[in-house]
Formats: structure tokens, C-alpha cells, sequence
């Protein structure tokens, strides 16, 4: 299966482009590899490209046995931007290629592109301008019954900047401190929070990318559960590059802001190890992302969890340390 073919609407791209791509993708849906290679070749005719469609015209010319074209466009897809090495060494439509004389290349290729990106992470985050947030208020007219039963993902939004008070809300709502850690250990990082933790690690971090909230310049901005404060780290709008990491999916075209969640595995592997990996880390997520989802809907705010994106790309657009790994993005808008 081929992680690009989601149905993503790449809205950046021209019109000519980008409806022959969606055709060879649903081509591949059907595993009509000889009528979807036909449209990718047509659609790079236009001059436009990216990294998936490059990738999965490599992965039908491997299905059609022309695996010469498949390794060219495996290589044309790491020079644009393809970066999923686990993708690439699993993928069965690539099957064909892996016992062939040129994978070693392609491999090679993967592997010097994300070694000379990963260098780029800085192992500390940089300290920089910090923001009160407005308190959060504990109490609304809609309850949380009304948010269970009406909760829906929302993927186009009213172009208006959202408050910033609305912002403060949702990352309260998120990940905020409700019993702060007087006499408790240090790694609770500042004390117990909306969201429940295994262990209480709280391994992930959240981030605010700012494009159009009242008060706040765009940039990127890292969440101080603690101190309910936002700091900048990222100055100016980001909405491109986060957007295209996301596979240019429809909802960054109308989104003011995202909340973006990262999690350091290590807090919670010093206790539970690869469980802690492998479950702990991702419960914890579903529980805070589902606060934003409940949250949202009592301001008026339509948001979706976003897992399809490319993680460096992600990490790199948004400023993210080395010992980060991103996990989702939460585009936020007014409701239409
Ligand atoms: C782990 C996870 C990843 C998701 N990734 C995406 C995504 O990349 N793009 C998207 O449009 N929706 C994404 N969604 C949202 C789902 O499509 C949505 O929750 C589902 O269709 C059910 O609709 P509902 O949330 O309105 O109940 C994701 C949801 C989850 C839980």
C-alpha cells in the first residue's frame, strides 16, 4: 500500500497537474499500474512534480516490471523530498526492486539525504521571546455531553483570525496544568494536567503554529504547560512549509492556526522501556488530542487529527530538537 494515496487534495500544484495525479492515484487504488504510470508520465509532461507522485510512478513501473523506470523514480523522489525510509524497504509494490542491482543506490541515496538533514536538529531549543497566555476559564455553557455527541473532524474554516484567548483555551484544554507539583517529583514538569499520563511522564510537547491569531505574530511557538506561557522559536508564517510536509492537504489552506504535538519516547522508556514506546506515548496523545477535539467544539472551533505527514519535514518546519519525534498536527479555525 502507498502512504500518498489518501485521497489528499495537493492544492498547491496547477490544475493540470493535479487532476491527472488524482486519476493515476485512484489508477493504483485499482491496481491499474499500466493506466496510472501512463497519467503520472503525462502529468510530469507539465513540468510540476513532488515527491509522492514521483514515488508512486516508481512504485507501478516496479509492478510493470520496468524496474529501470522505477529505480530513476525512486531517486528523483529522495531528490524532491521523499524521506520514509521504512516505507521504502517495506513497501510490497517495491518488492521487485529490493534483490535488483540499483537498490543499493537508491538506499545510499536515502540515507546520506536524512544523515545530512538529521544534523540540522538542534539538540536544545532556542530560548526566545516569551507570551503570557490569557488564563483558562473552567466553565461553559455547552457541556461535555453536547461536545461527545457533536464532535466531528472539520477540514475547511471561516478565514478569521482566531483569538487569542481561544488559542490559551485549547492548550489548556490540551495539556495545561490542573494540580501544579508542589512537593512532587521533577519530571512531572510543573504537575498533574488535563490529560492522563501513564506514569505521569508526560512525554510530549506541544506546539502552537501561529497564522493568523489575533495579537500573536505568526511564527512557532512552544507551550510552557507549566507556566501556561507560549515561547517563540520559529519568526513568521509557517503555513507553507507545515502544510507541505502534510502532503498539502486541504485543511492548511483555511486553517489560522495548528497545534503540533511532538513526544521525547525517552521520558516514558526510562520507566516502562519499549512499552513505553510502543503504547504509552500514543494513549497519552489520543487522550490530549481528544481534549482538543471537545474543547473545540464548545468555541465554536472546527480541528482534525492530522497523522499523514512526512516526520522530518514536520520536524524541520516547525524548529523541533533532535530528541523529538513529531506524532500529529491540529489545524484550528472558526467554524464556517
Ligand atoms: C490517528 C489518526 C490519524 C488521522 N489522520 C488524518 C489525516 O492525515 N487527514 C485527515 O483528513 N484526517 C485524519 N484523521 C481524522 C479521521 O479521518 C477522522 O477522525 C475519521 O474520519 C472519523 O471522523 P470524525 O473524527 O469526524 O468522527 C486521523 C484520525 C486519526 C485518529
Amino acid at each position: 500500500m502507498i502512504l500518498f494515496v489518501l485521497g489528499i487534495a495537493s492544492a498547491s500544484l496547477a490544475q493540470g497537474y493535479d487532476a491527472l495525479v488524482r486519476e493515476a492515484e485512484s489508477k493504483i487504488m485499482a491496481q491499474k499500474w499500466e493506466e496510472a504510470l501512463a497519467l503520472y508520465e503525462q502529468a510530469f509532461k507539465t513540468g510540476e512534480f513532488n515527491y509522492g507522485d514521483f514515488y508512486n510512478a516508481a512504485c507501478a513501473s516496479a509492478r510493470l516490471g520496468k524496474s529501470d523506470a522505477a529505480y530513476s523514480y525512486l531517486l528523483k523522489a529522495i531528490d524532491a523530498g521523499f524521506l520514509e525510509k521504512d516505507q521504502l524497504n517495506q513497501d510490497p509494490d517495491l518488492e521487485s526492486l529490493r534483490s535488483g542491482d540499483r537498490w543499493q543506490t537508491v538506499t545510499d541515496a536515502l540515507k546520506q539525504r536524512l544523515e545530512a538533514i538529521e544534523k540540522t536538529f538542534p539538540e536544545t531549543r532556542p530560548a526566545g521571546p516569551v507570551i503570557d497566555l490569557p488564563a483558562p476559564r473552567y466553565d461553559s455553557p455547552i457541556s461535555v455531553e453536547a461536545a461527545l455527541k457533536n464532535r466531528r473532524s472539520i477540514r475547511s474554516y471561516a478565514e478569521a483570525p482566531l483569538a487569542l484567548a481561544d488559542v490559551s483555551q485549547l492548550l489548556w484544554a490540551a495539556y495545561g496544568i490542573t494540580e501544579p507539583a508542589e512537593n512532587m517529583p521533577a519530571f512531572l514538569r510543573g504537575g498533574l494536567r488535563t490529560a492522563p499520563s501513564a506514569g505521569a511522564r508526560y512525554p510530549l510537547d506541544l506546539y502552537l503554529a501561529a497564522f493568523n491569531v489575533t495579537g500573536l505574530p505568526a511564527g512557532i511557538y512552544w507551550y510552557n504547560s507549566e507556566k501556561h506561557q507560549l515561547m517563540r522559536i520559529v519568526e513568521g508564517d509557517r503555513r507553507k512549509e507545515v502544510s507541505e510536509a502534510a502532503f498539502n492537504q486541504g485543511m492548511f489552506e483555511t486553517a489560522s492556526a495548528a497545534i503540533v504535538y511532538s513526544a521525547v519516547y525517552e521520558r516514558s522508556m526510562v520507566k516502562y522501556g519499549q512499552r513505553g514506546r510502543d503504547r504509552y506515548v500514543c494513549m497519552d496523545l489520543g487522550h490530549s488530542a481528544e481534549n482538543v477535539y471537545l474543547q473545540a467544539y464548545a468555541l465554536k472551533i472546527g480541528t482534525v487529527a492530522v497523522g499523514a505527514f512526512t516526520d522530518l519535514w514536520l520536524k524541520k518546519a516547525i524548529g523541533m530538537t533532535r530528541a523529538e519525534e513529531p506524532l500529529y498536527i491540529m489545524p484550528l479555525g472558526k467554524i464556517e
